[in-house]
Parts: C-alpha cells; sequence; structure tokens
C-alpha cells in the first residue's frame, strides 16, 4: 500500500516536471515567432554585412610606444639568455618583481576590515590619502600646508596626475607653452600636447660630458616667455639619470621666479634615487619655500611599487587658501569627464601605510633597499667595464642617480646587442639598472663592450 503510494507521487511529480518543461518550450517557441528579434539565428539582413570590408578598415596601424615596445620585441625573442632593460620597473637579484612586505601588510589590514565598503571615491580621491601625499612631497612642517594653501586630488598614478595637470593649466592659465627638458620622458610631449598646451624645449643634457648643460639650460629658460609653464624632473631624471646640483636648483629657482615661469614637478622617484625620500624632495621644497606657486604630480609606482595599482596625486600649491579652494573646484572639472573619479584600492594602502609610523618606518627601509641594490648595480656595471678594458669614460654610470643609466650607446649598437646578445634598451642607450643583477651585468658588460669596439 505503502510502495503504491510512492510510485503515484512519483509518477504524478514526473508529470508535473514534464508539463512544466512543455510548457516552457511551448513559450519560448512562441516568443521566438511572436518577436523575430529575439531569436538566436542571424536574420538575413545581418548576414549581408559578414562579406563586407570592416567599417574600420582604413584606420592605420598604429607604431608600438617606444617604451613598451622594447617590452614586446623582447617576449618574441625565444633565447634563455634574454635581458630586458628597457622597462622601468624594479626587479629582485633574482630578476623577479617585487611587492614590497609593508604594502602586503596593509593590503592585509584592509582586507581584514569588515567596515570597508566598496563606494565610490569623491572626485578628488580619498581624503586621507591626498593630505599625506602633500606631507610627504613638501615636508609634514611645510608652511605652504599649514596655511591650506595646496589643493591635492588623487590621480591616476603619475601620467594621470600629469594630464589631470597640464588639462588644467590649459583651461585657467593664460600661458599655454610648457618648456620640457631635452631629452625627456617619451610620454610628456604626449601628455601635454593631448592637454591642449603647446611644447618646447630646453637644453638639459650634454653628450660630450654625459652629464647636465647647466649653460644651456639657464640660457633657453631665460629667452623662455614670462610665465611660460616648465616641466622640471623633481629627482633622477628620466631618461638621463643627470640631476642639477642644489646649488643649481637654487640658481634654476631664481631664474624661473625672477621671469614668473610657472614650475610644473613631475617627481616619479621620490625616495627611489637616493633612498632617501626628504633628500629626493628638496628640489620641490626650494620652490615652495619661498612662497611661490607650483604643480608637482606623484606617482607611487615605483617607490611603493605599485605601478600596476595606478595610485598618485596632483598638487597645486597657491598663493593664498581661497586661490587653493577655487583651483580644487576646476580640477574637479577636469576630472569628473575624464574618469570620473579615482580607484580606491591603491590609494587606501598608500594611505595606511603613511599614517602609520610602524608602517612608515618599514617603508623607508624597504625603499632604501631598492635603491642601494641599484646604486650597487651602477658600481657593479663600471667595474666590469674597466676590467674588461672597454674603451672610454664610463664615469657617468656611477654619476648618474635613479633607476636609469643614459649609456651614451647609439641605435646601431643598441641593435647590434639586441640581435647578438639578446638585452634589450630603449633606443636612445637607456637601460634600467634596475633590471640589471650580479648575474647578468657580466653578459651586460661583455655586449657593451663588444658594441663600443665593433659597431661605431
Ligand atoms: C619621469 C616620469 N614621469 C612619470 C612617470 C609616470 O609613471 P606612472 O604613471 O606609472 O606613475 C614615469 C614612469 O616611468 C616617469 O619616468
Amino acid at each position: 500500500m505503502e510502495n503504491a503510494n510512492m510510485i503515484h507521487h512519483f509518477l504524478s511529480a514526473d508529470r508535473r516536471i514534464r508539463t512544466l518543461a512543455s510548457h516552457l518550450s511551448d513559450h519560448s517557441s512562441t516568443m521566438a515567432s511572436d518577436n523575430p528579434t529575439s531569436t538566436l539565428s542571424p536574420s538575413p539582413t545581418a548576414g549581408s554585412y559578414v562579406g563586407s570590408a570592416s567599417v574600420f578598415s582604413a584606420i592605420a596601424q598604429a607604431p608600438e610606444d617606444s617604451i613598451l615596445g622594447v617590452t614586446v620585441a623582447f617576449n618574441k625573442d625565444p633565447s634563455p639568455v634574454k635581458v630586458n632593460l628597457g622597462v622601468g620597473a624594479y626587479r629582485t637579484e633574482e630578476g623577479k618583481p617585487l611587492v614590497l612586505n609593508v604594502v602586503r601588510k596593509a593590503e592585509q589590514l584592509l582586507v581584514n576590515d569588515p567596515s570597508r565598503v566598496k563606494e565610490y571615491l569623491p572626485i578628488t580621491g580619498l581624503a586621507d590619502f591626498n593630505n599625506l601625499s602633500a606631507r610627504l612631497i613638501f615636508g609634514a612642517g611645510s608652511l605652504a600646508i599649514q596655511e591650506n594653501r595646496v589643493a591635492t586630488v588623487q590621480c591616476l598614478s603619475g601620467t594621470g596626475s600629469l594630464r589631470v595637470g597640464s588639462e588644467f593649466l590649459a583651461r585657467n592659465y593664460h600661458e599655454k607653452v610648457i618648456y620640457i627638458p631635452q631629452p625627456t620622458w617619451g610620454n610628456h610631449p604626449k601628455v601635454f600636447t593631448i592637454s591642449g598646451l603647446v611644447v618646447k624645449y630646453y637644453r638639459y643634457y650634454d653628450p660630450g660630458t654625459r652629464g647636465l648643460n647647466f649653460h644651456g639650460l639657464l640660457e633657453d629658460l631665460s629667452s623662455a616667455p614670462q610665465g611660460a609653464i616648465v616641466l622640471l624632473h623633481a629627482c633622477a631624471h628620466n631618461p638621463t639619470g643627470v640631476d642639477p646640483t642644489l646649488e643649481q636648483w637654487e640658481q634654476i629657482r631664481q631664474l624661473m621666479r625672477s621671469k614668473g615661469l610657472l614650475p610644473f614637478f613631475d617627481s616619479a622617484y621620490q625616495g627611489f634615487a637616493s633612498g632617501s625620500l626628504d633628500a629626493d624632495a628638496q628640489s620641490v621644497r626650494l620652490f615652495v619655500a619661498d612662497g611661490g606657486e607650483c604643480l608637482a604630480a606623484q606617482s607611487y609606482a615605483k617607490n611603493m611599487g605599485l605601478y600596476g595599482e595606478r595610485v598618485g596625486a596632483l598638487s597645486i600649491v597657491c598663493k593664498s587658501s581661497d586661490v587653493a579652494v577655487r583651483v580644487e573646484s576646476q580640477l574637479k572639472l577636469v576630472i569628473r569627464p575624464m574618469y570620473s573619479n579615482p580607484p580606491i584600492h591603491g590609494a587606501s594602502i598608500v594611505a595606511t601605510i603613511l599614517k602609520n609610523s610602524e608602517m612608515y618606518h618599514e617603508w623607508t627601509i624597504e625603499l632604501k633597499a631598492m635603491a642601494d641594490r641599484i646604486i650597487s648595480m651602477r658600481k657593479q656595471l663600471f667595474d666590469a667595464l674597466l676590467q674588461r678594458g672597454t674603451p672610454g669614460d664610463w664615469s657617468h654610470i656611477i654619476k648618474q642617480i635613479g633607476m636609469f643609466t643614459f649609456t651614451g650607446l647609439n641605435s646601431d649598437q643598441v641593435t647590434f646587442m639586441a640581435k647578438e646578445f639578446h638585452i634589450y634598451m630603449t633606443a636612445d642607450g637607456r637601460i634600467s639598472m634596475a633590471g640589471l643583477s650580479s648575474r647578468t651585468i657580466p653578459h651586460l658588460a661583455d655586449a657593451i663592450h663588444a658594441a663600443v669596439t665593433g659597431i661605431n
């Protein structure tokens, strides 16, 4: 009796499922025929487009980015001994990317904090991050900060900060010409031009001495129009690794202030050059201390290893707090239609580290270790060339500072080294010291020796 009941139960359940399935399939077929657009097969009209040319067929192939293109060529090379010295990213002695311990710790804290949400940030970004970033570059005791004369907005790393700053200037500042050093980071002229500024160059590097062309720099800035914008690399000039001395910075400051030139600092390597956050910000602080105005674009890509998190800040130091308020309101008008508001994660990592004195200290130690490893690579490469008796004066390798050495190798020698030694660098002969290790230095020294002795 019980069995018969169970069989009946299953049969009726089975019948119900089948009825439901057939109802659904009837319904969907009815829907499909009632509404032709919902069918999955392409309509005959759409089919007639398949064979025709793309509406984008006239679009030209764009050239590869000159810096990122090096990695493309490197990736295509199957050689097991290949070395990529093109990219400006830190590598460990084992050639691996590095995530700082203090960054991992900060991320753990963030992940374990249940009160954290993923709401939008304001247009200007994370307030804590902005305040701490301004203190980092201008100094904790900065008068400009105390007097609320600084407008700081969180941006997409250094590039985004430069982009927002230059569009702000193009819209709101009377002088549209920006003077940038010759040579400079390849993205500078593109960022400034697309923002609506007019790019001109000032002499910076002397290939003869492989040092600063200070005379040329002063001459060119002297003849710049009153009020022109001047881009200055705060430290560790990219690509040359050549920085003015503090005395030279002071002369540049005096000249620029006397002509009313507007300084726009690009600070992509604070702490990464010398190992000291304060020493690497001296140039910027010199200009801020005189009470004048300036812009500063900061990046946490290198000094905190947050490359892909895209964390940076743009600060505009103004003469008074009411100007700073209006400047910030205009910055929002630049940012809102560009990307609306910045991402939260990277800025939260930075703020967590900067506001905790223990973590801050730990960061400075890890930062110094990266800077020291780069300095030691310089020494090792210099010694290796000396040992080989490579013709020429290579002392610029140890004199230059920061991530890059501007070797002085010409583009034929660069091509030769890629082809024969599988060593990749930008065509201007710039090598990333951060991409080297004690293991790869003999190989590089052999390649430089062969290039210099074999190719003119
Ligand atoms: C001089 C200079 N400015 C700005 C940047 C911007 O870097 P990011 O946008 O990754 O912060 C770089 C990166 O290589 C640089 O070398």
